[in-house]
């Protein structure tokens, strides 16, 4: 596996590579679990130099304290990609991605950061597309690979990678869980083991309304789910919205199957978790 921390060193060494090669790309934040690998392991079935990226992104960081508290875990991230035979990783300094006194770039993402996640976040998915934008220019993969678990951030990078003319696919892998249906998540280890089993109270409602769309109108399945909440106190519940996954603006009839999503975002004991369903 090779490692390299300056864009130039990388661009040159993927230079260098057979051309026939299909590039892969799947950027992180580091602190990698079984979701993050899972967007590895569905990158080799398909294609051929696999390259991962970890950065600590400074600009989608609403506050400095967030941005510090980030856990880093280098040496496990690394060990955990070369057992699953990633091929190049690129572990940048700041430095290398942003000028000193780079101002921050703002995107027309169409509508898709109005809700949600983009709601108490100013500025969070400039930053995520600042960064993706950065990297997919250096790296130059034919596809990237990013997780459903982020469904909006997912929509606004399929959105800017086809305003911004850049000629690669992005494909949406599935989120993965845990047995018990909690979506994995660096942030699931600040929870305590009681806490992790409230925290599948998301999933069980998630599939709930995927279950009952056919029983209940919009209206009724969001009243019923927050009542659900209201039950569970230690559970702060921030949304909850059924939205079209065309513009993830929230809905009041079902579209096409397929075509719906359900989004929810809590918090327990200070630490805030989100999870999607399809449906
Ligand atoms: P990070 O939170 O490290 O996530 C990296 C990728 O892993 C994202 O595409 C995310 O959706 C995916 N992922 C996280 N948990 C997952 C799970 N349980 N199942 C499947 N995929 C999962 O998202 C970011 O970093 C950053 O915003 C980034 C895109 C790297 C830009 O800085």
């Amino acid at each position: 596996m090779k490692i390299f921390k300056l864009k130039e060193e990388l661009i040159s060494y993927l230079e260098s590579q057979n051309s026939n090669k299909t590039r892969s790309f799947v950027p992180t934040m580091g602190a990698l679990h079984g979701g993050h690998l899972s967007l590895i392991e569905t990158a080799k079935q398909n294609n051929d130099l696999i390259i991962c990226s970890i950065f600590v992104n400074p600009t989608q960081f609403n506050n400095s304290t967030d941005l510090e508290k980030y856990p880093r875990t280098i040496k496990q991230d690394l060990h955990a990609l070369s057992k699953i035979d990633c091929d190049i990783v690129y572990l940048p300094e700041v430095s290398d991605l942003y000028n000193k006194n780079e101002k921050l770039k703002f995107y027309d993402f169409n509508g898709l950061d109005k809700f949600m996640e983009g709601e108490g976040r100013q500025g969070h998915f400039d930053g995520v597309a600042t960064v993706v934008e950065k990297l997919l220019r250096i790296v130059k993969p034919k596809k990237a690979y990013f997780g459903q678990k982020d469904l909006q951030q997912l929509q606004i990078i399929k959105h800017i990678t086809i305003q911004l003319g850049l000629d690669v696919d992005i494909i949406g892998v599935p989120t993965k869980r845990e047995e018990s249906g909690l979506a994995m998540s660096s942030r699931n280890k600040r929870l305590s083991e009681s806490d992790q089993e409230k925290a599948t109270l998301i999933y069980k409602t998630l599939q709930f309304i995927s279950k009952n769309k056919l029983n209940y109108t919009i209206k009724e399945l969001k009243q019923i789910c927050i009542g659900k909440f209201e039950y569970h106190p230690e559970l702060d519940l921030e949304y909850l919205e059924i939205v079209s996954i065309e513009n993830l603006h929230p809905i009041e009839n079902y579209k096409e199957e397929g075509n719906n999503a359900a989004c929810i975002a809590a918090t327990i004991s200070s630490v805030r978790l989100i999870d999607n369903i399809i449906f």
